[in-house]
């Protein structure tokens, strides 16, 4: 895993230049410092993901690596990201869950050109926000994501909590045959109609692994990443008490899950913090049970012979909040969306041949089109009329309703919200998220203050669902 941490600009000068500004306004323009540059080269490349025997797979990766390297900068510093598209077709960069000027966005057509075979693309922000983020392509992205194409961008705080080590784990899903190859079967009807391409190897950074070493008494920050196409994660730390201490990057008051169980719906993340209180040379099992019923061994955490302390530190971790405007619910303009549609839907499919329902999925230029709705609209490009017109800097609460049997990680661009009821039930902790999951008839209130113009997507990152019609554009003038 690649964990380079440079760092060149010395954190106490340029914070003094730029804290004021950015606790001021939540998104700044204006950052003075050189832009820290990093160089993203998508293209084909070949990974070790199974042990040997089995041989490398043929892969899409940033600069030959799965995941691709970890962009890593601190708070308030500028970032220009240079992409130079080695693929043989076009693609996009989209910085997962940042928030940042509209045309930085990375979706094709809406926000730009997409970037041509052999062309580049600079993208340029300040990292406003401390958090866990990832990157990847918002063009063609079931394939493209599916195939391995996406990193993690961490910004640190100004102060980061003391840990003994501060990780990044991509969990990553893919769909592999018999030599390891990864199944081409993209665009299937079963995948686009159901719970998406779930694939049938997991891996951590980039490889299936079977341990990972740790040392008795050490503190870890565990940044969790989810970033596959439609897998849920629900990871158990047997015999250990994760404290989940962000969400989506933005931090949340430090908890144990209720049911001991970290889930993260795709392009999630979750930070935990991890205390080491095994005892030398003991395992313990990591499983991830969201699907009970295919329950399954992630990894062990293996300790060392070595003790690094008598018990890991005691001090709560809390994460600093960052710079979002705070919603403000008595002046909130309300919205309704409503998620419809999906296979096995009674209402929906009863009446319908499976003839008719081919040609109304497969359509020209369709690539499953049509199967899910967002208001009823089943949209499948990148720049559909707007659903929604938010008026700038008001508070908005949009109502969502899962008329579904299925999971979804809703997504909004360029803005984080509170997540503030389920099921009509206020939420505890108001957490905020950029990607809620909506489990099967779920509904969820989010509210935000819409300050950040442009028009911004707003899909199911399931993969899958949002190119066969969940997907929609909000705009925020
Ligand atoms: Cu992670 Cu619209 O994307
Ligand atoms: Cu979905």
């Amino acid at each position: 895993m690649p964990t380079g941490r440079p760092r060149s600009i010395p954190r106490r000068a340029f914070l003094a230049g730029s804290g004021a500004l950015l606790a001021a306004t939540g998104m700044p323009g204006l950052a003075r410092a050189a832009p820290r540059e990093f160089r993203l080269r998508p293209g084909p490349a070949a990974a070790r993901l199974v042990p040997a025997p089995h041989p490398d797979t043929a892969v899409w990766a940033y600069n030959g690596s799965v995941p691709g390297p970890e962009i890593r900068v601190r708070q308030g510093e500028r970032l220009r990201i240079v992409v130079d598209n080695g693929l043989a077709e076009a693609t996009t960069v989209h910085c997962h869950g940042i928030r940042l000027p509209n045309a930085m966005d990375g979706v094709p057509h809406l926000t730009q050109r997409p970037i041509g075979p052999g062309e580049t693309f600079v993208y340029e922000f300040d990292a406003v926000d401390a958090g866990t983020f990832w990157y990847h392509p918002h063009q063609r992205s079931s394939e493209q994501v599916d195939r391995g194409l996406s990193g993690p961008l961490v910004i640190e705080e100004a102060e980061p909590p003391a840990v003994d080590r501060d990780l990044t784990w991509m969990l990553d899903d893919w769909r592999l045959l018999g030599d390891a190859s990864i199944s081409a079967d993209f665009g299937n009807l079963h995948d686009a109609a159901m719970a998406g391409r779930i694939g049938n190897s997991v891996t951590v950074n980039g490889a299936v692994r079977d341990s990972f070493a740790v040392r008795a008494g050490e503190r870890l920050r565990l940044r969790l990443v989810n970033a596959a196409n439609a897998r849920v994660f629900g990871l158990r730390f047997e015999g250990h008490e994760p404290v989940v201490v962000a969400l989506d990057g933005q931090p949340v008051d430090p908890h144990v899950p209720a049911d001991g169980r970290v889930v993260l719906g795709p392009a999630m993340r979750v930070d935990v913090i991890l205390d080491m209180t095994g005892a030398p040379g003991a395992r313990f099992r990591v499983v991830d049970d969201f699907y009970p019923r295919a329950a399954y061994r992630l990894l062990d955490l293996a300790y060392a012979a070595e003790v690094l302390r008598d018990r890991p530190p005691e001090a709560e971790v809390r994460l600093p909040a960052n710079p979002i405007p705070e919603p403000d619910l008595a002046s909130a303009q309300r919205h309704v969306v409503t998620f419809g549609g999906g296979g096995m839907m009674g209402g929906m499919m009863g009446g319908m041949n499976g003839r008719g329902m081919m040609g109304r999925m497969m359509g020209p230029g369709m690539h499953g089109g049509g199967i899910w709705t967002i208001n009823g609209r089943a949209e499948t490009g990148h720049t559909p009329a707007p659903m929604l017109t938010l008026a700038r800097d008001r508070t908005h609460v949009l109502a969502l309703a899962n008329d579904t049997g299925f999971y979804h990680p809703i997504h909004l661009h360029g803005h984080s919200f509170r997540v503030i009821s389920r099921n009509g039930v206020p939420t505890r902790r108001r957490e905020w998220q950029d990607t809620v999951l909506l489990a099967p008839r779920e509904r969820a209130e989010i509210a935000f203050v819409a300050d950040n113009p442009g028009d911004w997507m707003f899909h199911c990152h399931i993969l899958e669902h949002q190119e066969a019609g969940m997907t929609g554009v909000i705009r925020v003038a």
